[in-house]
């Protein structure tokens, strides 16, 4: 299949996600909001991205940072108004940036109003329906219904004041819908209209893989390696038959790409069958190692997965709920290298790219000192939690806030010392930066990648090496430890992630494109 314009937008597409909390702070209150985004972008329209996904921004108690939604019509103070995401979209459109939101169907906030009522209610209420109670187990219900276990640590379950338990798989603050019952459809299908009406181009959806669980709530087995009673249940995809029905309704491709984390590629490509979402996720390569077997695996397993389906893929590196990549490579110089390799082999594949903010940057993981974590999970479990890959980006200045706003002091994650070399300011005027390899990355590839077919082809390469080539693009990165020959395809040099190609070799941790004459 060759792109061609009449190929819907988001099939190519990089989309660059914006942690709404951290991106860019309007008034000083050290959090980031709607108008600093809207401030923000023209950066991003430079940097060459096609689409923004923003976290979400709903009026919430913020225990899971937004992903406990009490209101999804509207948009928390902390960050705005709707008006503000209305100018964010016109603005967007503008800048021809397409605007993503977050939807988040798995659960809501304990505060939203459903959940209320079904506290005020009594047991077999049919308002209690729209969540997961049940009786608990043992001597006078004392023990939870089940033995499912939160992601964030401790059971799933939390006993309210009649004695009944919800079931939470995240927070407490993070109560289940019952996608059972048949109100919680209707409310999603009527959200998602409410957003496409304003104007969003599509939806990402928070735990995809979860909303329904077996009625029966089984117990979880301990040796399977995800806990599956609870994910990706074959009623979830009626859910996705439906929104593909409704996002039909409105012109412009709008989409939605699921957060699914599934088994295997095969369980994945199910949720981006013709009739259902447009795409997933897929996050093979942010669970590999620094590895040219472990790359060429996920390429091909990929490619042979979404092919099965007629679907086309994502490409993830990174995202605010894991380690952020540069620090996963091995950190320091070497990570930063291996990070921009891994960027510049993704962006030669077939599909579409995700980049998560301060990516182009090539932050590391910051380690935020224990007093200021701020991670539900963190509170649970005592384990360091995800703070250190949602640090503010650093745009400008020495010290912090480094231009995250106009306040002077740390913003609600503290930013490190040290940070003055990174900021875009500082990375703007160096053509040997991170930020200028991205925008002279994305600046190629819509040069370069148009009208190439989806067929990847593996060529023969040298151990530690991973060679492909699409069409006439090839592309290598060498994993290994010392110079590597390039294979006898490889054409004239287009782009490198660190060091030229000499003498027909290709230094470690890099990668390069090369076109065929
Ligand atoms: C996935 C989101 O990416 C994560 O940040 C959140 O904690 C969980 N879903 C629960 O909504």
């Amino acid at each position: 299949m060759h792109i061609d314009s009449r190929d819907p937008w988001w099939r190519h597409a990089v989309c660059y996600q914006v942690y709404v909390r951290s991106f860019a702070d309007s008034d000083g209150d050290g959090v980031g909001d709607i108008r600093g985004i809207t401030q923000r972008l023209p950066y991003l329209a430079d940097l060459g991205v096609d689409a923004v996904w923003v976290t979400p921004f709903y009026p919430s108690p913020q225990r899971d940072h937004g992903y406990d939604v009490a209101d999804y019509r509207d948009v928390d103070p902390l960050f705005g108004t709707l008006a503000d995401v209305d100018a964010l979209l016109s603005r967007a459109h503008e800048l021809d940036v397409r605007v993503i939101v977050d939807v988040v169907p798995n659960h809501t906030s304990a505060d939203h109003p459903w959940f209320q009522e079904a506290l005020a209610a009594t047991p077999g209420d049919p308002v209690r329906d729209r969540y997961v109670f049940r009786d608990g187990t043992g001597p006078d219900g004392q023990e939870p219904p089940n033995n499912w276990p939160s992601i964030f640590g401790g059971p799933a379950w939390s006993r309210v004041a009649d004695g009944q338990w919800y079931l939470h798989l995240f927070d407490p603050g993070q109560p289940d819908l019952n996608w059972w019952n048949a109100d919680v459809g209707d409310e999603f299908a009527s959200v998602l209209a409410f957003w496409l009406d304003r104007g969003v181009d599509g939806f990402r959806i928070d735990v995809a893989h979860g909303l329904f669980k077996p009625a029966d709530l089984p117990p979880r087995e301990a040796h399977h390696r995800l806990p599956a009673p609870m994910w990706d249940q074959p009623e979830v995809h009626e859910v996705y038959r439906r929104w593909h029905k409704l996002l039909e309704q409105y012109d412009g491709d709008r989409m939605a790409v699921g957060e699914a984390w599934t088994a295997s590629a095969e369980s994945m490509a199910r949720y981006i069958r013709p009739d259902e979402l447009q795409q997933t996720f897929n996050f093979a390569w942010l669970e590999a190692d620094w590895s040219a077997d472990a790359f060429r695996a996920v390429v091909e397993d990929t490619l042979a997965a979404v092919g099965l389906v007629g679907a086309s893929a994502t490409w993830v590196l990174a995202n605010h709920d894991v380690v952020r990549e540069a620090t996963r490579y091995g950190g320091g110089a070497t990570g930063l290298a291996r990070a921009r390799a891994a960027a510049l082999t993704m962006m030669a594949l077939p599909g579409s790219a995700y980049l998560y903010q301060g990516q182009e940057l090539g932050l590391e993981q910051v380690e935020v000192p224990a007093e200021a974590r701020q991670d539900p999970s963190w509170f649970r479990t005592g384990e360091v939690g995800r703070d250190g890959c949602r640090v503010p980006l650093p745009w400008s200045g020495t010290s912090t806030p480094y231009g995250f706003g106009p306040g002077e002091g740390q913003p609600w994650l503290p930013m490190p010392e040290g940070w003055g070399d990174l900021t875009v300011e500082a990375q703007s005027g160096d053509p040997a930066s991170t930020l200028s390899f991205f925008r002279e990355l994305l600046r190629t590839r819509r040069e370069v990648t148009p009208g190439l077919p989806d067929a990847v082809e593996v060529l023969d390469a040298e151990p530690d090496t991973l060679a492909l080539r699409r069409g006439d693009l090839v592309c290598v990165v060498n994993c290994g430890s010392r110079p590597r020959r390039l294979p006898a395809e490889a054409g004239a040099i287009v782009l490198s992630s660190g060091a030229a190609p000499t003498h027909g070799e290709l230094a470690p941790d890099t990668a390069a494109w090369f076109r065929l004459a």
